[in-house]
Parts: C-alpha cells; sequence; structure tokens
C-alpha cells in the first residue's frame, strides 16, 4: 500500500454549502491558486451543473491551474457528468467525482428509489463518466450508515465499470473514530477488486470528531485520500479540517508512516484567505491556525519556551506560516519573559535593579490590564527614567 497520503480540498464545493460562505467566481479563483501554492493534490472546484456561476467558477479553475487536480461534483446522471467534463476541459489533470446516496434512509425517503435501482444508476454513471476521463471518483453518499453487504455491490461494480477512488462519506458526522476506521477496513475486505481503488474519507464535524475520524480512516481502515476543507469550514458543523490533519499526519509521522505533499508554510495564508473571504472569523483556540495556536500566556511555559521551545511546543509556529510564536504578556508573565521584551523592544535598562523595580510595576500593571502591550512596556520604563 502506497505511503503517500493524497489531500483532496473541497473547500471551494462542500466548504462553499456552509451557509453564508458563498464566493464569487473571482474569489474562488484566488483561493484555488493560494490552494496549488499549498500543494494540495485535488482541488474540488464546484459543483458544474448545480448554477451557471459554478460552471464557471470550475472553467476559471480549470483553466488556470496546472499542478493540482480540478475536479467537480456530478451527481450519477449523464447530464451533470457531461457538464463536469465540459467545465473541467481545459484542466491540466482532471477528475469527475460522482456520487449517489446508499443508505436505505436516503434511498427511500429522499430518492424514492430501489437498490437495484440506484446500483444501476451507479453503475450507468460511472460507465458514462469513463468515456469522459481516467481519472473517476465514487461517493456512496451517507456510506457509512449504508447496509456494508449493498455498499460492498455498489462499490466492487463501480469499480468494474472504472471508479478509481472511492470515497466513503460520514455524509451527518455520526461516525467515532474506531468504529469507522474499522467500518472502512471491513468494506475493503469485503470488496473482491478493492485494491483496484485508493480509498478515501470525507468526514463531517456534527459531533466535533471529523479529524479523528478520518485519521482512523486513514490508519485503520487504510484510506490514502483524505477529503478536507481549510478552517474546517462546511455543510453544517463543517468538514475535516485540513490544517489539523496535515499536520497530525506531519508531526505524529512516527505513528502514521505517511508522507504528505502539503507545502504546510502556506497554511496560514491559506487560512486567513478563506477567513477573510468568508466572513468567517477563525476561533483564537482553533489549533495551527488559530491567533493563540502557538501563544504562550502563563510564566511557566513562557520560561520554558524561552529556555527550549519544545518544552510546550509540538510544532514550530514558522513552519506553519507564522512569523513567530508569542509570549503574550500579562500577569501570569514571569520575569524572564519580561525581560526578554525589554530586549526586543532594545531597551536597555543598566542594572538588575532597575529591571526589577521596572518588573514589579509591570506586574502592578498587569494585575489591572488583562494584556499587555509593546507600548505599555515602554511607557512604564520611561515612567521610570523621568521619576530617576
Ligand atoms: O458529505 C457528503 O456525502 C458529500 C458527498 C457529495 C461526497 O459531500
Ligand atoms: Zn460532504
Amino acid at each position: 500500500m502506497s505511503d503517500q497520503l493524497i489531500i483532496f480540498d473541497t473547500t471551494l464545493r462542500d466548504g462553499e454549502q456552509s451557509p453564508g460562505a458563498s464566493m464569487t467566481k473571482d474569489e474562488k479563483l484566488r483561493i484555488a491558486r493560494q490552494l496549488e501554492r499549498l500543494k494540495v493534490d485535488v482541488i474540488e472546484a464546484g459543483f458544474a451543473a448545480a448554477s451557471h456561476g459554478d460552471f464557471e467558477a470550475v472553467k476559471a479553475i480549470a483553466d488556470a491551474i496546472r499542478d493540482s487536480t480540478v475536479c467537480s461534483l456530478a451527481r450519477a446522471n449523464d447530464r451533470d457528468i457531461a457538464r463536469a467534463a465540459e467545465a473541467l476541459q481545459g484542466a491540466a489533470r482532471r477528475r469527475i467525482h460522482t456520487f449517489i446516496a446508499t443508505s436505505e434512509l436516503h434511498m427511500e425517503k429522499k430518492l424514492r428509489m430501489t437498490r437495484e435501482q440506484v446500483l444501476e444508476q451507479a453503475i450507468q454513471a460511472v460507465r458514462f463518466a469513463r468515456n469522459l476521463t481516467d481519472d473517476i471518483e465514487f461517493s456512496p453518499e451517507d456510506g457509512y450508515r449504508s447496509d456494508p453487504e449493498f455498499l460492498a455491490r455498489v462499490v466492487e461494480a463501480v469499480i468494474r465499470e472504472g471508479a478509481r477512488t472511492i470515497n466513503i462519506p460520514d455524509t451527518v458526522g455520526y461516525a467515532i473514530p474506531e468504529l469507522y476506521g474499522q467500518f472502512i477496513k471491513t468494506l475493503r475486505e469485503r470488496v473482491p477488486n478493492s485494491d483496484q481503488a485508493i480509498w478515501s474519507v470525507h468526514c463531517h464535524n456534527d459531533l466535533g470528531m471529523a479529524v479523528a475520524n478520518s485519521l482512523a480512516g486513514v490508519k485503520i481502515g487504510g484510506a490514502r485520500q483524505v477529503e478536507c476543507t481549510i478552517n474546517g469550514l462546511g455543510e453544517r458543523a463543517g468538514n475535516c479540517s485540513l490544517e489539523e490533519v496535515v499536520m497530525a499526519v506531519k508531526t505524529r509521522r512516527d505513528y502514521f508512516g505517511l508522507e504528505v505533499r502539503v507545502d504546510p508554510s502556506q497554511i496560514v495564508p491559506a487560512s486567513k484567505m478563506v477567513s477573510q473571504t468568508t466572513g468567517f472569523v477563525i476561533q483564537p483556540n482553533k489549533a495551527v491556525v488559530g491567533a493563540n495556536a502557538f501563544a504562550h500566556a502563563s510564566g511557566i511555559h513562557q520560561d520554558g519556551v524561552l529556555k527550549a521551545r519544545d518544552t510546550y511546543e509540538i510544532m514550530r509556529a514558522e513552519d506553519v506560516g507564522w512569523s513567530a510564536n508569542k509570549i503574550v504578556l500579562g500577569k501570569l508573565s514571569g520575569r524572564n519573559a519580561f525581560k526578554q521584551r525589554l530586549q526586543e523592544l532594545g531597551v536597555v535598562l543598566e542594572s538588575e535593579a532597575e529591571i526589577n523595580a521596572a518588573f514589579v510595576r509591570f506586574k502592578d500593571l498587569a494585575d489591572r490590564k488583562a494584556e499587555i502591550f509593546d507600548e505599555d512596556i515602554i511607557a512604564l520604563v520611561m515612567d521610570e527614567s523621568v521619576t530617576q
């Protein structure tokens, strides 16, 4: 099995399904260029048949992007698939991603189709798509809540028709990591031609477990593609977050043993761009891309980090695109952090006694003020020189 983990970004398709996150063609193109700089393997650019605007956006991205595969979603029917292929014509590498629901609930209540009809439609869709491109991905929507025996029949059939990626969505974020990982593993074992496809995971975050479920799908299930979005943007509570899954695999390479092509230094620029474009603010304590992800406020932590960064940092802020980590001065800060900040500000205090006196005044101020800025420190030191 390959040791390469394919990163499939769906910010511009599933991410855009987040209420209020709709983007213009130009905004999507700008983000697609950043995703290319980030070196994601596949960019799902949209759903070409959904609207004229989405068609144009997928087409513009397909025409512009050279270093990532560009993909369009399509329902399992000829019209959607033909529209996707048309929008993707200019792509250096193109993928059609077709889907149909396979859970009893979706088939009966939403599609109003029998199992045999769904199976036949999936086969026909992949057969049709196969005439338009070699790179076909198939998703059984609500796959995780589907009957495994029926799901295995569908998957075996679409692989026979030429689907090269099999994506198993946890469409409603119902999965639990161990169970999802086991589900993928058992399914792969049931499908006789499973090794002719790359298996993929697509997890939603309704119970806050999209990243954990995706990683279990990789580790336990043997999936080699993860579908994810920048900042975890997506329908309802969102999708698996790209920055978290990528940094988990990179930071814990000892455990996963996998390579990802993504350039982590482009993660924060991508995160900021998506946040600014959609107006979705990033929570400060969000892993990797939150403003506090590399900020140290407690005196003990600050002292540790100033002596050796790995005492309290498992990743480098600079590696994911921040300019530096942050020592936040406040009432919990110690003398060491205060002294370091004086040096950074170019403030020279002659004696240890002067530093001690300034530190006492700093602590006094910090008791009254939640965060101390550089201007506060300069004012504090200047006050002292005036009173001397
Ligand atoms: O969540 C889902 O099931 C999807 C599919 C269309 C892949 O987004
Ligand atoms: Zn989805």
